[in-house]
């Protein structure tokens, strides 16, 4: 009797364990119906963002894990932005998982090696971005080949406090208007590189528009 509760408590932690998995399950069937209107700005290559100017985020080959926490963050306005408010507030949990396993489209696959030079402060980045840019976690998201004035925009909103994130929070502080400009520039450049949605839904490969 002993052993077999101690069995049953054994197979449910497994189960807590085993259970984020499940949402590899996430639909991109549905996801795809869902995410039409995502590359009205996401699909076009260079689309700028107006009121400050950057290019829009790249999605393709972006973890999809990162980008249903993204689109947790703009519904309940711990990263503000209107339009992105507008889309994520009205998706349930499920939807954000069909459309973020659609959108991202494929795994980029880490190389190990950086393309340039690092500048000094991606001393402390690597440990979870890579020194090419691919996340090492599924949380962390893959800066290779993003656009990198997005990736300013991105590491300013953390420093400035308009991105609420306690551990990018952390790691933007101390950096300089140049850091900034450096990582974001070195993090651009690397491949294989993160891509416009529109390669996506063509049925190709992520290859950095
Ligand atoms: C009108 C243009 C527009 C449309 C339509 C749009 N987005 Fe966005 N999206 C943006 C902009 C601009 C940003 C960057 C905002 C910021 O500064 O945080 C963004 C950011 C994001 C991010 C965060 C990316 C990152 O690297 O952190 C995700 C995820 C996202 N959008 C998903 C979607 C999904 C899913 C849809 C469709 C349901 C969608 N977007 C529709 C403009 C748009
Ligand atoms: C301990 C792990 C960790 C370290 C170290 C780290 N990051 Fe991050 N980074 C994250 C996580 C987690 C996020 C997603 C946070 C969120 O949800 O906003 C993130 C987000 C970002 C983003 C936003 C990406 C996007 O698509 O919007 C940029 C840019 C970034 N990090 C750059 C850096 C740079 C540059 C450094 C070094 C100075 C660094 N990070 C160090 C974990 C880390």
């Amino acid at each position: 009797m002993h052993s077999r509760s101690a069995w049953l408590a054994l197979s449910l932690s497994i189960a807590a364990i085993v259970a984020p998995g499940l949402a590899a399950a996430a639909d991109a069937a549905r996801g795809e119906k869902l995410g039409y209107t995502c590359h009205g700005c996401h699909g076009i290559p260079k689309y700028k963002n107006s009121y400050p100017i950057f290019n829009v985020p790249k999605l393709g080959g972006q973890h999809a894990a990162y980008l249903v926490v993204a689109l947790k963050a703009y519904a309940n306005q711990e990263r503000a932005h209107p339009t992105m408010y507008s889309h994520a507030v009205t998706m349930s949990e499920p939807d954000m998982q069909d459309v973020a396993a659609y959108l991202s489209g494929q795994e980029l696959k880490p190389t190990g090696k950086g393309i340039g030079t690092a500048p000094k402060a991606a001393q402390t980045c690597v440990a979870c971005h890579g020194i090419d840019g691919i996340g090492i976690l599924p949380e962390y998201p893959n800066l290779a080949g993003q656009h990198a004035d997005y990736l300013r925009h991105a590491l300013k909103s953390y420093r400035g406090g308009q991105r609420k994130n306690a551990v990018m929070a952390g790691m933007a502080a101390p950096l300089t208007d140049r850091d900034i400009a450096e990582l974001a520039e070195y993090y651009s450049n690397q491949r294989p590189s993160l891509c416009s949605t529109d390669q996506i839904r063509n049925g190709g490969r992520c290859e950095g528009t």
